[in-house]
């Protein structure tokens, strides 16, 4: 079995960044040069070393040597109001995710009427600059519909109404896109958090009885099996209860056939937290499995003001999960929740909290951008066909 070993190689001005090189219990750390590298295992020798970037070349450009798709969640309303912010998006990524209007309670505001326009608005936009559409998200005990959860509770919905429903519900909107959606988060946010994760005790888990994931997987394929189909999570990005919960649930759906393909790492972090750093080991055994694998959400939040620790903290926890997704061979997306400070959704939810994007409010590359760019650029990688 292949190790690896992260090494703190130094803080730059731009703030502490990491290498990753090939371990054994002998081999020497990977040689060092320039300050910054971030180079891939290959088994006992380092692959092909790209050419430096001679120009401020954007996300996308560097990602697509790794194979690897760059995305951000994309907020409608600033794609239609700000210029800035949608040529960036269109500049920077090769992959969007909707931060809100894939999800039910926008997609179906009222019963039975469908409001597609924001979703459909942005397919169009991913088309027509070359991007892939991370659809998020089929079911999640958020942002559903008043209508539902109140049917459900008032019992106007019968249980039975309920799965009918549900199953129309994946089947209309993943018909709806097919073709046009990469992959889906089917079910988003299924476990509890904690020591002992057990499956979230949501109207769907309540009235559809826990093999609900797997009937939501086996519709999502039917009604599109070009599409990849992810379970995705907050807090799983170190091997921990409920990464593991998951890991034994990707198991046994796998044994028992249930068309899943991947696992979203949401990657919400928090400076106040330690670090993820078995995030390459954790992704590693579910690429084991067969399974893609990708980062989802990622920011990286602290409490203001700005310092220059907090900073250099931000790239390097930026960077560790970039790098645990480049170790893997199935990582195929590494997405941020948003990508300017200026939408960020973290300021609005956590207190004293924000700067959680890698770039400022003015659409200013903070270091934790450069960041990105860098181990883009430097990182040699044998995984470049990750299949995005
Ligand atoms: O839709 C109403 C709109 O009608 C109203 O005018 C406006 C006034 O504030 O509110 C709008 O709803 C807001 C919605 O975003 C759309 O902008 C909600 O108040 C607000 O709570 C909601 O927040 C979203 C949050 O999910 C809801 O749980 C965030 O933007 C979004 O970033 C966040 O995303 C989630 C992922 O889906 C799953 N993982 C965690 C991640 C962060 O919480």
């Amino acid at each position: 079995m292949r190790k690896f070993r992260i090494v703190l190689v130094g803080v730059l001005a731009a703030g502490s960044l990491y290498s990753i090189g090939p371990s054994t219990a002998t081999a020497a750390p990977t040689k060092v040069t320039g300050g910054i590298a971030a180079q891939v295992a290959t088994g006992g020798s380092v692959a092909h070393v790209p050419p430096a970037p001679s120009t401020d070349l954007p996300l996308r450009t560097l990602a697509r040597e790794h194979g690897l798709g760059i995305g951000t969640a994309v907020d409608m309303t600033a794609l239609d109001a700000d210029p800035e912010y949608r040529s960036r998006v269109a500049r920077e990524f090769s992959a969007v995710t909707a931060e809100n209007v894939m999800k039910w309670e926008s997609l179906e505001p009222a019963r039975g009427e469908y409001n597609w326009a924001p979703a459909d608005e942005l397919v169009d936009f991913a088309r027509r600059n070359g991007q892939k559409v991370h659809g998020h998200t089929l079911l999640w005990h958020n942002q559903l519909p008043a209508w539902l959860t109140q049917g459900v509770a008032d019992g106007s919905i019968s249980p039975a109404e309920l799965r009918t429903i549900v199953r129309n519900h994946i089947t209309t909107v993943v018909k709806h896109f097919r073709g046009k959606i990469r992959a889906w988060d089917v079910v988003n946010e299924a476990f509890t958090d904690g020591d002992s994760p057990v499956l979230r005790d949501t109207i769907f888990r309540q009235h559809l009885g826990p093999n609900y994931i797997a009937d939501a997987l086996r519709w999502a394929h039917a009604a599109d099996p070009s599409a990849k189909l992810f379970l995705n999570d907050y807090a799983t990005d170190n091997i921990n209860p409920k990464s593991t919960a998951y890991y034994e649930l990707a198991k046994q759906l796998l044994k028992q056939r249930v068309p899943l393909h991947g696992m979203g790492f949401q990657g919400h972090l928090d400076l106040q937290y330690p670090l993820p750093i078995d995030a390459p080991e954790n992704l590693r055994r579910f690429d084991r499995l067969g399974l893609q694998t990708a980062f989802t959400e990622v920011d990286v939040r602290f409490f203001l003001p700005v310092d220059t620790y907090k900073t250099a903290g931000q790239v390097g926890s930026f960077n560790t999960l970039l790098q645990a997704c480049l170790l893997t061979p199935r990582c195929v997306m590494f997405t941020v929740w948003g990508f300017s400070d200026k939408y960020s959704w973290v300021p609005g939810w956590f207190d004293g909290q924000g700067s959680a994007t890698p770039m400022d409010e003015n659409f200013q590359p903070k270091p934790a951008y450069r960041g990105l760019q860098q181990v883009l650029a430097v990182a040699s990688d044998p995984n470049s066909r990750r299949g995005f």
